[in-house]
């Protein structure tokens, strides 16, 4: 099924609960809530979509997925994070090295792994994303929307659904920057340093297109969230914003 614990995407993380490799503690992702990811998946495919889901942590996301009706493999290089995910197929393993054998009509590639500061370890993201991909499929992505990472700086950054996050430390090196952020919940604190590399939109494409992937269209405002699919590819499941199946909640 792949290996794990190989990744070079190696970050530190502080407080309650096991960590990742990358630094994310099991019991911080536990306490937080599923966001607007599940509904904006859902926007742009059918009700009994097959989706692949790289990073998934503790469930936060995919356990929605499956409660909405898609049909999920989730994947995470942490057994410990795994442990959560409900409902779905789990599979632990690196995503640079994962070969599951099988296309799926959605990948999701979150948690800004695509900010990684190593050209080689994006582009294996992305072959992973495409080689799991069917030819009329459909890729989200999930970036560091670049003009916040064009102007982050230290502070207070506010409270949203019961988290405080302030960022402790910012250091620029060309287009790679470290951060520090710290979180608060209820008096608890969890903290991650990273680092991740600021790309612009040409930076994206040329990456998807040397995985034989192409940009579409953003799904936010923020531009957080890029919708990508198989270069040549006619998609049936784009949606024209009328005729999806999927249940939003
Ligand atoms: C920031 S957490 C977010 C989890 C989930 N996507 C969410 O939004 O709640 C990132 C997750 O990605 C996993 N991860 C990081 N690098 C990975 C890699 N190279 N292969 C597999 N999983 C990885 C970590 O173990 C962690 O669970």
């Amino acid at each position: 099924m792949g290996n794990s614990g190989k990744s070079e995407i190696r970050f530190e993380g502080t407080g309650r609960g096991k960590k990742s490799i990358d630094g994310c503690s099991v019991e911080f992702y536990l306490n937080l809530k599923p966001g607007p990811e599940p509904d904006m998946i859902c926007d742009n495919v059918s009700a009994g979509t097959s989706v692949l889901e790289l990073g998934c942590g503790v469930g936060r996301v995919t356990n929605a997925l499956v409660e909405r009706g898609l049909v999920v493999t989730a994947v995470d290089n942490s057994q410990d994070m795994l442990a959560h995910v409900q409902g779905a197929n789990s599979v632990c393993s690196d995503i640079e090295s994962l070969n599951l054998n099988k296309k799926f009509d959605a990948v999701m590639l979150g948690s800004f792994l695509i900010n990684s500061p190593k050209e080689t370890i994006r582009h294996d993201l992305l072959k992973t994303c495409r080689k799991h991909l069917k030819n009329d499929g459909v890729l989200f992505v999930e970036c560091h929307p670049f003009a916040l990472l064009e102007t982050i700086s230290i502070g207070d950054k506010g409270e949203r659904n019961g988290v405080h996050t302030y960022i402790d430390s910012v250091e620029r090196n060309g287009n790679t920057l470290s951060l520090q952020l710290r979180w608060e919940i209820d008096g608890e604190t969890w903290t991650q340093s990273f680092e991740t590399e600021i790309l612009n939109g040409r930076k994206l494409q040329e990456g998807l297109e040397r995985c034989d992937l192409k940009f579409v269209r953003w799904l936010d405002d923020s531009k957080s969230w890029l919708l990508a699919n198989v270069e040549g590819a006619v998609n049936k499941s784009i949606n024209g914003g009328n005729s999806f199946q999927c249940r939003r909640q």
